[in-house]
């Protein structure tokens, strides 16, 4: 499965990901303190739990494993992760709920050499990440069985304008690459752009209808921990999850 890394988007997210970055993050997220928590995970939840349910499920860009354990504790008949990074993989084996899960370490960009069919592929805030989502949508979209469905979060296409990222915006309608630079510590994250445009083009050329897009805002509970934040993403989008469908003669 492994192959030499030959893009320059996979070398930059396994450089920016370095073992300390991911065993601080590890720590980060143990805390109860990720945002993402509290803003991504109900809505992508409830979604999720109406289409898993007994289904074979592929998790995109799996990281410490943790919707792939919450999707089996959630009735999904078999969960596979996909994660470029060995780091994050040695954290999501040593938790022991995942030892009978298979976590193939690869590139997304390969995804098709699982050799599977699945029902549902999911992805949470992987796809902004990489640069050829034309490539990777023909590959995924092979590997879904009839009426399967794609679920993904990624950053609203707004937040370019509206979010951390405006600083080095000038112009909505371009794709461009910026860098996110957590708070918390200085790793550059690289984010594509791309506008709701790029994303209908996306999903036409590859058989998909949107079931539903939902736009998050965080939940009431993180109000306290998070005032800044929640005052901001009640009024202004971070993040949108799409859900979509492959059409029956695709
Ligand atoms: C922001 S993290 C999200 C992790 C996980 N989905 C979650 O929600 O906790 C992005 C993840 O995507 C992985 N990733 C980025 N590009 C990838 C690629 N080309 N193939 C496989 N994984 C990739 C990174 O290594 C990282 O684990």
């Amino acid at each position: 499965m492994n192959r030499i890394i030959k893009r320059c988007d996979e070398r930059e997210i396994l450089s920016t990901y370095n073992k300390e970055t991911v065993a601080y993050y590890h720590n980060f997220r143990r805390k109860g303190t990720f945002m993402n928590d509290y803003l991504i995970a109900p809505r992508l939840r409830t979604l999720l739990k109406s289409k898993i349910f007994g289904k074979d499920v592929l998790d995109l860009g799996c990281g410490f494993g943790k919707d792939v354990e919450w999707c089996l504790k959630n009735g999904a008949k078999s969960v596979m992760g996909i994660e470029i990074n060995k780091d994050f993989i040695s954290i999501a084996r040593k938790n022991l709920s995942l030892s009978d899960v298979e976590i193939v370490n690869s590139s997304i960009y390969d995804a098709e050499k699982v050799n599977k069919k699945f029902d549902v592929i999911y992805s949470n805030m992987v796809f902004d990440q990489v640069q050829d989502l034309d490539l990777v949508f023909r590959k995924i979209s092979s590997l879904l069985k009839k009426g399967g469905k794609i679920i993904f979060v990624a950053p609203h296409p707004l937040s370019t304008v509206t979010g951390d990222y405006s600083k080095f915006f000038d112009n909505y309608f371009v794709g461009r690459k910026v860098y996110h630079v957590p708070k918390s510590h200085n790793n550059r994250l690289p984010c594509y752009t791309r506008t709701f445009g790029d994303y209908s083009k996306l999903f036409y050329e590859n058989n998909l209808c949107i079931e539903e897009i939902v736009e998050p805002k965080p939940s009431a509970c993180s109000k306290k921990i998070f005032p800044a934040a929640y005052d901001i993403y009640t009024k202004l989008p971070s993040v949108v999850i799409f859900s979509l469908s492959k059409k029956e003669n695709g």
